[in-house]
């Protein structure tokens, strides 16, 4: 009985471990995305299913979502904090990502966003 106690404790003791772990490698991720300032490849990742790598939201989901071009004069013509705000609070079908960016990854997309303005 107490073996199987001891049993029981290791194989949660080691879930929990796992599970520390993974959270860490992703917070290191996280924190490393942020440290980079590689807004391209955040863009890339979070953002350019929808508004596509360009900005000029020329893909499926863009599409059918009817995106605006962020390199429009609609969009660059918005504040800063409008930006931000759409990307941290989201807008319809612009899904919310206060919960999975930084503040300061929000704001290095806006100046990704900004970029696009100027090409
Ligand atoms: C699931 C698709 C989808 C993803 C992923 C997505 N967006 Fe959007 N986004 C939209 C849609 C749809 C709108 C238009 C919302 C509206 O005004 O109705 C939008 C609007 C915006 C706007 C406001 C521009 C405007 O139309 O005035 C900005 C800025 C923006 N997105 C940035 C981002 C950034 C940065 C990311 C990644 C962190 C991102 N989006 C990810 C769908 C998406």
């Amino acid at each position: 009985m107490k073996l199987l106690i001891k049993k029981l404790v290791g194989v949660a003791f080691a879930g929990i471990a796992l599970s520390i772990a993974v959270s860490l490698t992703h917070a290191t991720r996280t924190a490393t995305a942020s440290f980079d300032g590689n807004a391209a490849v955040l863009f890339k990742d979070k953002c350019a299913s929808c508004h596509g790598e360009d900005g000029m939201g020329n893909t499926p989901p863009g599409k059918q979502l009817k995106v605006r071009n962020l390199r429009s004069a609609e969009v660059q013509k918005q504040s800063d904090a409008q930006l931000a705000a759409v990307i941290a609070k989201g807008k319809d079908k612009m899904p919310p990502f206060e919960k999975s960016l930084s503040k300061e990854q929000v704001s290095q997309l806006v100046a990704h966003i900004r970029q696009f303005g100027k090409k």
